[in-house]
């Protein structure tokens, strides 16, 4: 090899080393392959905004191109479940892709469990026939015996909040109309709501809204969130400040999302992220006090980290937060925020939280809250889990701490829908 060869050699991997190194907490297991799956992410958020930046296309669009590009390279494995039947239909226009389970062997009557999900991707990516997505329902379908409806709601930047809720809420109420889970052989009193992430928002916010309508005669019976986004007024919370820089979805990410499902301009970002946000004059006390974590988190979570942004109180305030402010304020976008008689109505839960995730604090806070109002709920902690990991169960990338969640999930949602 000639010297020239060499040395060009030496500094690619150099560089390839230094973009892909990313400082892991010792907690979480296989970090080589945690690494090179952000810097992927990295690589396709760097391209989307360059592609942005040049007028070519939205970032969003790049990134959605790029992850079905990838999925089709690496066509999930052991996606076929025997006899689940798989059909996609439209509930009160909205696109649902249903998956039934083998009509024979249901529980009384023939009568089957059932679960409405929506699947997470930050209000802007994500599919119900993504690979992760669809082998998750497939799964559910076929061991809980039960049927699957996941929803097919527009995303950002072409919609944005109200237009995700009102799309998860409109397929829920069609679900829940006794004739249609009559025509499903569904069980009315074992119906399920359930997503990951921004899905897991969608899911507690659809929850409480069906708690609370009388018009609506049959209830979800549980909840199961899957590390939900729960509230964007904080972004500086114990998990926000531990976990801001933990591959996937890092803070300033989180943040872009919020913006996107806002539909609000991006040069709010750092308003956003600001610490003085939280103390801004117009969030009403009784609304800061829903999200205070130094009462609201166990002392093991909160460890050393202080409350950001008090010295500064209000001093930063630009007049932009008028077009943000609402949005956050909005339970329907920040499920963490309802009132306790709210709360109190919706269904028994499960919620699931990762230590190396900056949504931690969203469900732990909302695991104290419901039990403050009474509901009983099964809060399954992860000290080795990262955010999105459930979604990383299946070759190319599969963590075992996605396996391990993917079968304590089903197993509560076994014992207890
Ligand atoms: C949170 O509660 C504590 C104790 O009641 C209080 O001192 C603090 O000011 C509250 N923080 C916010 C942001 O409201």
């Amino acid at each position: 090899m000639k010297l020239s060869s060499i040395v060009v050699t030496l500094i690619l991997t150099v560089g390839v080393s230094y973009y892909v190194y990313t400082p892991l907490p010792a907690a979480i297991e296989e970090p080589l392959k945690l690494m090179l799956l952000d810097a992927l992410f990295r690589a396709m958020m760097q391209v989307g905004d360059l592609c942005q930046c040049l007028g070519l296309s939205h970032h969003i669009t790049v990134i959605r191109g790029t992850i079905s590009g990838l999925e089709s390279l690496g066509e999930i494995a052991g996606g076929q479940r025997g006899g689940v039947r798989v059909s996609d239909v439209d509930f009160d226009r909205v696109p649902v892709r249903v998956y039934e389970p083998p009509a024979a062997g249901g529980g009384e009557g023939g009568l089957r469990r059932a679960v409405m999900f929506y699947h997470g991707g930050g209000w802007a990516l994500g599919a119900t026939k993504m690979g992760s997505y669809d082998v998750l329902c497939r799964q559910m379908s076929d061991e809980l015996n039960a049927v699957v409806v996941s929803v097919e709601y527009r995303l950002a930047p072409e919609v944005h909040f109200p237009v995700q809720y009102e799309d998860c809420l409109a397929a829920a109420k069609h679900f829940l109309e006794p004739g249609i889970l009559g025509k499903l052989s569904v069980d009315p009193q074992r119906v399920a709501v359930s997503g990951d992430s921004a899905g897991g928002n969608l899911a507690a916010a659809v929850a409480q809204q069906i708690s609370v309508d009388d018009s609506v005669s049959v209830k979800f019976s549980v909840q199961a969130l899957i590390y939900p986004v729960l509230q964007g007024l904080d972004l500086n919370t114990p998990s926000h400040q531990q976990n801001h820089n933990i591959p996937i979805l890092h803070r300033f990410i989180m943040a872009r999302f919020w913006l996107l499902y806002l539909g609000v301009d991006t040069s709010l970002h750092p308003l956003l992220l600001s610490p003085s946000f939280l103390h801004h004059p117009s969030i009403p006390p009784s609304v800061r006090s829903h999200l205070n974590w130094t009462t609201l988190l166990p002392a093991k979570h909160i460890k050393h980290y202080k409350p950001v942004g008090m010295e500064t109180g209000s001093q930063e305030v630009t007049g932009q937060e008028g077009d943000l402010l609402p949005g956050l304020l909005d339970v329907r976008a920040a499920p963490l925020l309802a009132k306790q008689g709210v709360l109190g109505r919706t269904p028994r839960a499960y919620i699931l939280t990762c230590e190396y995730d900056v949504l931690r604090d969203d469900g732990l806070m909302y695991t104290r809250r419901l039990q403050d109002a009474g509901v009983t709920v099964s809060s399954r902690h992860y000290d080795d889990g990262f955010h999105g990991a459930l979604s990383f169960a299946h070759w190319p990338f599969f963590f075992d701490v996605g396996k391990r969640m993917i079968r304590g999930y089903m197993d509560w949602l076994q014992e207890n829908l």
